[in-house]
């Protein structure tokens, strides 16, 4: 109740009628923009950084990206960062968050050999930011590792959380001194699942059921002693906050309600890596380790496909996040699937994902490769799924801080993007009403700054609220109608409906 109040007296309303509304933004919310290495940097073998698994991965197989492109260069970042920072200064943002290279900042992979290029290129980058008075969120791991501990095994090797605690602490070393914020890794749940369900991301190894399971089990290992290193040797002095990124779609259910389904879809999503750190209890959501051991018996397992923490392991993943970090892009409708369809297919939660045809796409595709891969994922504008996901959190995890770390959308009007200006208007508003209901939203980070380097979907989806010429050499940023308008939001904290 006292949340609620004190909400509706930061949040104002003015006006009688949903056009004339304005909403105010609480005191002291962040809002800012975001980037990652990959995606922006580029100067994939300049000074002594290392190979990564995505340089290894788009080089060695163009064809599995849309337009057989790659991320060698891309926005040049690593060259224009001062032009960036200038961008988000004139756009009035608090944060900038972005992420490290491991690859660039540990070129051999291991801990014994840090690059000083590296830590030089990103303590310029800090200082820029700090020139200009912008809070660095500094992402430690979105996606990139050295290819040397891919062919190690990457993910699926039990090392890989110790060797990713060695790089996080180098970070730390090097870094927690002036930065306040670190996510430690970025959608788990996706990486796992573009890595070894869909197969769409290095390595491209499909073992739906398996792999996906075993490399979110490490990562959740990793991001515990992460936050524990952090906790132990760093936290006393610097007294920052670390949290870890999910992304979560929003479900709903059609024709006859079903809460029970949307809620197996938000377990085995982003309860998935979230349960074993926000919840009371700890370890995956029960239903989600009840139907797994099931549907692995049935199909002749001896024990459970779904890897199990021991009690120590519980304990220490248990609580590790000093806040929520929330990607939220679309939605999807869901459905039970019945028993027998269930047989052989690889979903264990039994449920089946369409979108509703009533939702604007905000992309309009030129081929069919593309609509593919970016339509399934990405591209409904479901602003309402948000505000389903964020009650979810306060209601199962007892209302955590929230940064939401991302949140956009990709659209082909080049400059004239007002269907970004949309999308954007609609879930700010939907952020502000989960704020008036007392959930603990804290800052919103739009996804992109810059139009860049989409995975694999190449070039050909962009969420950039500054255009990206890549024909130029210059990379000459520009920026579109959504620059001027959330500019305008930022300086006035206010939300014109
Ligand atoms: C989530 C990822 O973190 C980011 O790298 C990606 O570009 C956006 N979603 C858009 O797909």
């Amino acid at each position: 109740m006292f949340h609620l109040l004190l909400s509706l007296m930061t949040i104002t309303l003015v006006g009688c009628n949903n056009e004339n509304k304005i909403l105010t933004f609480p005191d002291g919310f962040l809002i800012g923009a975001a980037s990652s290495a990959y995606q922006v940097e580029g100067a994939w073998n300049v000074d002594d950084k290392g190979i990564s698994n995505w340089d290894h991965f788009v080089h060695h197989n163009p064809e599995r990206i849309v337009d057989g492109s790659n991320a060698d260069v891309t926005t040049d970042s690593y060259h224009r960062h001062e032009e960036d920072v200038n961008i988000l200064s004139d756009l009035g943002v608090d944060h900038y968050r972005f992420s490290m290279s491991w690859s660039r900042i540990l070129p051999k992979g291991h801990s014994g050999y840090v690059s000083k290029s590296a830590l030089r290129y990103y303590h310029s980058l800090l200082d820029e930011l700090d020139a200009k008075g912008i809070i660095p969120f500094v992402t430690i791991y979105h996606w990139d590792h050295p290819q040397s501990l891919e062919e190690a095994g990457g993910w699926l090797n039990d090392n890989m959380p110790q060797w990713f605690e060695d790089y996080a602490r180098v970070i730390f070393q090097n870094f927690a001194h002036r930065v306040k914020y670190f996510v430690t890794l970025n959608e788990l749940n996706i990486y796992c699942t573009m890595a070894y369900r869909r197969a769409e991301h290095p390595p491209a190894i499909k073992l739906n059921g398996t792999g996906d399971y075993q490399c979110l089990h490490n990562q959740l290992k990793a991001h515990a002693l992460a936050y524990h290193v952090y906790d132990e040797e760093f936290r006393k002095e610097f007294n920052g906050q670390l949290g870890i990124t999910t992304l979560c779609f929003g479900h709903f259910s059609k024709d006859t309600i079903d809460l029970a389904s949307e809620d197996l879809a938000y377990e085995f999503e982003c309860g998935w890596p979230s349960h074993p750190i926000f919840s009371e209890t700890g370890d995956y959501p029960e239903v989600m380790k009840k139907q797994v051991a099931l549907r692995s018996k049935a199909q002749g397992y001896k024990t459970s496909r779904l890897p199990v923490f021991s009690e120590d392991w519980v304990a220490r993943i248990k609580g590790t996040s000093d806040f929520f970090g929330l990607n939220y892009y679309s939605s999807r409708i869901v459905k039970r699937l019945s028993t027998s369809s269930r047989i052989n297919w690889p979903n264990d939660e039994g449920l089946e994902y369409t979108m509703d045809p009533k939702w604007v796409s905000a992309q309009r595709t030129k081929n069919n490769i593309q609509s593919k891969v970016i339509l399934q994922l990405i591209l409904k504008v479901v602003p309402e799924g948000l505000g389903k996901v964020l009650r979810k959190i306060r209601e199962k995890y007892n209302n955590p801080t929230v940064y939401i770390t991302e949140n956009g959308v990709s659209s082909s009007s080049g400059k004239n993007d007002d269907e970004r200006i949309n999308y954007l208007r609609s879930h700010l508003k939907v952020i502000l009403s989960a704020v008036n209901d007392g959930c603990n939203i804290k800052g919103y980070t739009y996804w992109s700054l810059l139009d860049s380097y989409e995975w694999e979907a190449g070039f050909t989806a962009q969420f950039g609220l500054m255009h990206v010429d890549f024909n130029d050499a210059n990379r000459t940023r520009t920026p579109k109608k959504s620059v001027h308008w959330l500019k305008n939001v930022i300086s006035t904290r206010k939300l014109f409906l």
